[in-house]
C-alpha cells in the first residue's frame, strides 16, 4: 500500500510529474453544454501541458482541438472564453481554420509553400464528452470518456443541470495556500466532520457517513438512524429547514450522494435545492485556485458571495488574507476548510512530517488511501 510521501506536497519536481501524468492525461471539466449555445462559441483551457480548445460547430455537436496553430505553434485564442466567429484565425502569419478544425488557408500560399497538403495541416484533436450537461476534455484524441465516466453514470443523480429549476447564484475562485492534494484530501476525509466542522456542519461522525469508491471517482452520502441515505448532514437538514422550505423540483428523489469527486480534481456538492460544481487548479506546491460554480432553486437563490468570509467586494477571489474574523466563528464551514487546509500544507513542509496513520473505514479516512492509491498508480510509482 503506497500512501503518498511529503515530496508530493513540497517539491516541484513532484508537481511538474502530475502535471504530466496527471494534468496531462485526464478528463478536465470545460463548461456545462448549455454555455455554448451558438455556433463559433468556445472554452480555452490548460490540461496539464496541453492548450486546448472546446467549440461548438454549426451542426450542434462539439469539437475539441489542440489550441495551437499547426504552422510554428502558436496560441491561436487566447482569453478563456467566447465567440470564434467563422473561422479561426492565427494572430501570426494569418493562417486560417474552419471551425471543423480544417486549414482553409495560408497567405502567399503558392509561393510560400508549393508542396504543402493543406488536408495534412488541420487542427490536431483533442477528445470531448458530456455527462449530465457537464462538457469534459482529455488532450489525448483517443481518450475513452466512456469509460471514466462509466463508475458513476448509472448512479442517482442529483440535477438535470439543462432541465431543473435551478438557477445559477454565483462563480467564484478561492486562492489558497496549499497543494491541491490537501484540498482533496480534506473534501474526501469523512474523520474531521463532526470535530474541525462542529460548528457549522456537526457531524456526521465516521459510523453515521459513507463514502463509496466508484471507478476512480468516490460518491458520499450520511445516514439517519432509521437508515436513510441523505445527502446533507442532519444538523443541516434541521437547522435550515425553514431557509431551504422543499426541494426543488428535479430534487425529490433523496438517494442522490451530497458529494461526487471525480478523479482527479472535480468536486461535486449537492443538496435537494442546490448544485455546486467546483474543480482545483494547481499554481505552485503550496498554492491552488478552487473554481467555484453554484446553482440553486429560485426561492433559495441569492447573490451568497457577501456571506463568504473573505470576500472582499473587489472581485471574486477569495482569500484568507481578507478574513476579518478567526474562521471557526465565521459559521462556513468551507471557510473552516480552507483555513485547516491551510495550516495542514505549513505543517507537512516540515522535514519531519509523515503519515502517522489514517482512519479506517469508508466513514472515515479510507477515501484518501484510495485518492492515494489511484494517484499513486497514475503516476507510475
Ligand atoms: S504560427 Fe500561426 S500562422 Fe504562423
Ligand atoms: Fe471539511
Amino acid at each position: 500500500m503506497i500512501l503518498l510521501p511529503r515530496e508530493a506536497y513540497v517539491e516541484m519536481s513532484w508537481q511538474k510529474r502530475e502535471k504530466s501524468k496527471i494534468f496531462s492525461d485526464s478528463w478536465s471539466f470545460v463548461a456545462l453544454d448549455s454555455d455554448l449555445p451558438e455556433e463559433g462559441d468556445f472554452r480555452a483551457l490548460m490540461c496539464g501541458d496541453y492548450p486546448l480548445l472546446v467549440l461548438r460547430l454549426a451542426d450542434g455537436s462539439l469539437a475539441g482541438y489542440q489550441n495551437i496553430c499547426r504552422h510554428r505553434g502558436t496560441l491561436l485564442v487566447e482569453g478563456g472564453k467566447g465567440n470564434i466567429g467563422k473561422a479561426m484565425i492565427c494572430p501570426y502569419h494569418r493562417w486560417t481554420y474552419s471551425l471543423n478544425g480544417q486549414l482553409r488557408g495560408a497567405p502567399n500560399m503558392s509561393s510560400c509553400f508549393p508542396d504543402m497538403d493543406r488536408s495534412k495541416m488541420g487542427l490536431k484533436p483533442a477528445s470531448v464528452g458530456v455527462f449530465q450537461d457537464m462538457i469534459f476534455v482529455h488532450p489525448d484524441p483517443q481518450a475513452d470518456f466512456e469509460s471514466w465516466i462509466a463508475p458513476i453514470a448509472d448512479k442517482a443523480w442529483p440535477h438535470d443541470l439543462s432541465a431543473s429549476d435551478l438557477r445559477e447564484s454565483k462563480s467564484l475562485t478561492y486562492d489558497m495556500k496549499c497543494n491541491w492534494k490537501v484540498f482533496v484530501e480534506n473534501a474526501i476525509d469523512g474523520y474531521h466532520l463532526a470535530y474541525l466542522h462542529e460548528n457549522t456542519l456537526g457531524g456526521p461522525t465516521p459510523d453515521e457517513n459513507i463514502w463509496k469508491r466508484h471507478g476512480d471517482h468516490m460518491i458520499w452520502y450520511a445516514m439517519d438512524e432509521e437508515g436513510v441515505r441523505h445527502s446533507l448532514p442532519a444538523k443541516i437538514r434541521k437547522e435550515f429547514a425553514d431557509w431551504w422550505s422543499k426541494p426543488v423540483k428535479s430534487a425529490e428523489n433523496i438517494e442522490f450522494g451530497g458529494v461526487y469527486f471525480l478523479f482527479p480534481n472535480i468536486l461535486i456538492t449537492a443538496t435537494p435545492y442546490s448544485f455546486s460544481l467546483s474543480w482545483l487548479e494547481p499554481v505552485s506546491t503550496s498554492r491552488s485556485l478552487l473554481h467555484v460554480r453554484h446553482w440553486a432553486g429560485t426561492e433559495q437563490a441569492r447573490d451568497e458571495r457577501k456571506f463568504i468570509p473573505g470576500y472582499n467586494g473587489d472581485s471574486d477571489i477569495i482569500s484568507s488574507d481578507n478574513w476579518k474574523q478567526h474562521p471557526l466563528e465565521t459559521g462556513d464551514f468551507q471557510t473552516e476548510d480552507v483555513w485547516i487546509c491551510e495550516r495542514n500544507q505549513r505543517g507537512l513542509e516540515s522535514p519531519a512530517f509523515e503519515i502517522g496513520a489514517l482512519a479506517e473505514g469508508p466513514g472515515a479516512e479510507e477515501p484518501i488511501r484510495w485518492f492515494h492509491e489511484t494517484l499513486a498508480e497514475a503516476m507510475s510509482l
